[in-house]
């Protein structure tokens, strides 16, 4: 099935690692011009000179911290100009913040304009021309709305989690606005992917101890997600919006 991404002008956040990395690469593999931001400059230059040896479109690199709002605006302007005006949103920088029931404001600011509002900022940023066109599609990287123990040291209770949340329903409201206008608003909540923060956050132990609750029966790859991704985004999903679709071996029990 050719996707009609040959071309198409993308914008991955969180690409220098993980599930961000498989989604870049999914697209560039297709044809797309990606243009890839995260805070580490050298690791998107090497993902993006490693990609062009591949024989893909070299993606542009743009650098920033997504938490800051100037910052936003401009790697969101800096996209623009790498290629064009951005048709393809992927809203992938985040992270897991697992907290106490006694944590303060500042752990859970630190995730909603990490897990929250860095999407909503850059969504609002590159949607202009997107609405003239009548053409767009955004994509959010968000979390299944199952709140489980991410370690045996940690509860359930995690300040990204609910942030996502937050993200399922303005998405929807999105969606909702933006249909006449021919763009898309869809989430994919990835269940368990191997990624730096997975590396980081779970011990060996705990992995094979998860790894018996997902019916597949093992962690999934950042290109399980990236592939997802790529579908949605391809102008064959035209039909395909205010959805929230898991990626997750099996692992939710309702969907999302
Ligand atoms: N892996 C999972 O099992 C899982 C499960 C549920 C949800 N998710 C969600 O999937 C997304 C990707 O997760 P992952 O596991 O692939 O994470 P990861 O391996 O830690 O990668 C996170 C990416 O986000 C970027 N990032 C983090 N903070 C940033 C900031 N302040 N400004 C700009 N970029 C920033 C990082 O780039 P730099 O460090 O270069 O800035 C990196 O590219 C997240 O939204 C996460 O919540 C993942």
């Amino acid at each position: 099935m050719d996707l009609q991404l040959k071309n198409r002008r993308c914008l991955v956040t969180g690409a220098s690692a993980g599930i961000g990395l498989g989604i870049v690469e999914a697209l560039a593999q297709e044809g797309a011009l990606v243009v890839a931001t995260g805070r580490r400059g050298d690791k998107l230059g090497e993902i993006a000179d490693s990609l062009a040896l591949k024989g893909c479109a070299r993606p542009a690199v743009v650098t920033g911290d997504i938490t800051d709002a100037g910052a936003v605006k401009r790697i969101a302007a800096e996209a623009a100009e790498a290629f064009g005006p951005i048709e393809i949103l992927v809203n992938c920088a985040g992270g897991s913040r697992p907290v106490t029931p006694e944590a303060g404001d500042d752990a859970w600011e630190e995730s909603f304009y990490l897990n929250f509002m860095a999407a909503r900022r850059m969504t609002a940023a590159v949607l202009p021309p997107m609405r003239k066109a009548k053409w767009g599609r955004i994509i959010n990287i968000t979390g299944l709305m199952e709140p489980r123990a991410l370690t045996p040291e940690h509860g359930a209770l995690s300040a990204g989690v609910a942030m996502k949340a937050a993200t399922h329903l303005w998405a929807k409201g999105l969606s909702r606005d933006l249909g006449r206008d021919g763009i898309t608003v869809n989430n994919v909540p990835p269940g368990r992917i191997d990624s730096e923060q997975v590396e980081r956050l779970y011990s060996d132990e705990f992995r094979r101890e998860e790894s018996r609750n997902i019916p597949m029966g093992r962690f999934g790859q950042p290109r399980d997600i990236g592939v997802l991704v790529a579908f949605i985004a391809s102008p064959l999903a035209q039909y395909i919006t205010g959805t929230v679709i898991p990626v997750d071996g099996g692992l939710s029990f309702y969907g999302a």
